[in-house]
């Protein structure tokens, strides 16, 4: 028995055909980008080592904030110096722009215990949990914020290196804004200077009478 084919029968057939073959394939390009901007993200990516390898992609953006620019809500203060040797050598003319006494120490020790106490104790005498005496997992000492060292130490070089890091501590500008850097720093100076807190620096007024 001969069996006659259809035109329609062919067409019915080659379009499934058709149909199945294009749903075979897995598409791997998203074809021509009419708007590139919206098809590849211009996001930072996390895991990028360098800004540079970011430049090389054609993406200018860094993460870091435009300088000279300050942060809604943050304090009107812009710290001079770079982060360079010149810069900490310079950094101890810098004074607390806050009025120390108005300062609400109940807080500024509480920004100080939970940043800062993990390694330089809640004592402020260098030995916190990650550093126990050596047995700590942290590889080098904290200074010992009491040494005398430390108390001589100018509020602007704290803010100095609190801001840009020093040695193995890292930078804290991410974590405290510009106004609790510098409440920390009192209360540092605060508890430095024992129970009669005193600024850090005393000029003698020849002049005053007794
Ligand atoms: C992860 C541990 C760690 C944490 C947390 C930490 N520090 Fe440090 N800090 C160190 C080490 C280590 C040094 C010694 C750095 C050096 O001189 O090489 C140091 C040094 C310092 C110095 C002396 C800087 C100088 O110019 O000599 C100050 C002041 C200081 N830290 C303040 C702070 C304050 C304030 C905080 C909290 C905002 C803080 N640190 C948090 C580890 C830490």
């Amino acid at each position: 028995m001969k069996r006659k084919v259809t035109i329609s029968q062919v067409v019915t057939i080659a379009f499934v055909a058709v149909v199945m073959l294009s749903c075979n394939r897995v598409r791997r390009s998203p074809g021509r980008a009419y708007m590139p901007d919206m098809t590849y993200s211009r996001a930072y990516e996390t895991y990028y080592t360098s800004t540079e390898q970011l430049k090389q992609k054609g993406i200018n953006y860094d993460g870091t904030p435009v300088s000279g620019t300050i942060a809604r809500g943050d304090m009107l203060f812009i710290y001079p110096f770079k982060n360079d040797s010149v810069g900490y050598a310079q950094s101890g003319t810098v004074h607390n722009p806050l009025v120390v006494d108005s300062i609400n120490m109940t807080e500024a020790e509480r920004l100080y215990l939970v940043n800062c106490g993990i390694c330089h104790g809640p004592k402020l005498d260098g030995n916190g949990p990650l550093w126990k005496g050596g047995d700590g997992p942290y590889p080098v000492a904290p200074k010992n914020l009491m040494g005398d060292d430390m108390k001589v130490l100018p509020e602007g070089t704290m803010f100095h290196s609190v801001t840009y890091g020093k040695g193995q501590m890292g930078s804290y500008a991410s974590q405290l804004n510009v106004k609790q850097r510098w409440e920390v720093i009192a209360y540092i100076k605060k508890m430095q200077n024992g129970a009669a807190a005193k600024p850090a620096t005393v000029t003698t007024d020849s002049t005053a009478t007794k």
